[in-house]
C-alpha cells in the first residue's frame, strides 16, 4: 500500500476545507488523522497479535469523512465509499481498497445493515470517541457562538444535555474498553463544566491552596 500517495490525497481532499461553517480549517482531515490513532489504539487492546489490517484501518479512518460536509452530501459514508474507489484505486491491492472501502462505506452504520467485523467495530467506536472529551468542549464553544446561544445554554449542555445521552451513546459504542473511554471522556467534561461554571461566577479555584491554607 502506497501510504505516503494515499496520505497526500487526504490532505488534499480535506487539510484546507471545514465540513460545516461554524467549525474550524481542515476539520475532517484532522478527524481523520485522531481516529486513525485511536483505532489503531483500540486494535491493539481487542485484537492484540494480530497487525495485518493497521494500513487498511490507518488508509480508511484518513479518508471516511472525505464526502462529508460537501454540498448535496447526501449519504456521506457511501459517496466517501465511492471516491476511495476512484481515487485509491492505484494506492493498493484490490483487497486493500475493499476492505477500506468496507470501513468507509460502514462507519457511520449503526443498525448492522452489515455484520461487523473486529475492524470496522474499532474504527466505528474510535469515530465516535473523537468527538468527547476536550474536542467536544471546543464544539460546544463553538456552536454557542454560531447559533448566538448564552454561557448558560452551554452549561445546560454540558452538565446535562451530553451525560443525557450516555446510555445511548454506550448503546452504539462495540468495545466495553470504548465505553470506559467515553465515561472518562464525559467525567472530563463534567470536571472542566462545573469549574468553568464557577469562574463565570466570579469564583477563584484553588484559592486556600494558593494562599497557602489547607
Ligand atoms: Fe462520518
Ligand atoms: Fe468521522
Amino acid at each position: 500500500m502506497n501510504k505516503e500517495k494515499i496520505a497526500a490525497i487526504a490532505a488534499d481532499l480535506m487539510k484546507e476545507r471545514r465540513s460545516h461553517p461554524h467549525k474550524e480549517v481542515g476539520n475532517k482531515y484532522y478527524h481523520g488523522q485522531r481516529v486513525a490513532k485511536i483505532a489503531l489504539t483500540l486494535r491493539k487492546i481487542v485484537l492484540p497479535e494480530d497487525d495485518s489490517r493497521d494500513d487498511i484501518l490507518t488508509a480508511a479512518a484518513w479518508m471516511h469523512d472525505c464526502a462529508n460536509g460537501e454540498q448535496n452530501y447526501g449519504d456521506h459514508a457511501a459517496n466517501g465509499a465511492r471516491i476511495c474507489r476512484e481515487l485509491l484505486a492505484d494506492c493498493c491491492t484490490p483487497e486493500e481498497l475493499d476492505g477500506i472501502c468496507h470501513i468507509v462505506a460502514h462507519h457511520d452504520d449503526r443498525s448492522h445493515t452489515v455484520e461487523y467485523d473486529t475492524w470496522l467495530k474499532c474504527h466505528q467506536d474510535a469515530d465516535h470517541l473523537d468527538h468527547f472529551g476536550s474536542y467536544d468542549v471546543m464544539m460546544a464553544f463553538l456552536e454557542c457562538n454560531a447559533n448566538g446561544r448564552t454561557i448558560g445554554d452551554m452549561l445546560k449542555w454540558m452538565l446535562h444535555d451530553r451525560p443525557a445521552q450516555m446510555e445511548k451513546v454506550k448503546s452504539q459504542l462495540n468495545f466495553e474498553i470504548s465505553r470506559k473511554i467515553y465515561e472518562e471522556k464525559i467525567a472530563f467534561m463534567t470536571e472542566f463544566a462545573l469549574r468553568y461554571r464557577a469562574e463565570t461566577e466570579g469564583e477563584i479555584i484553588g484559592l486556600d491552596e494558593i494562599l497557602g491554607k489547607q
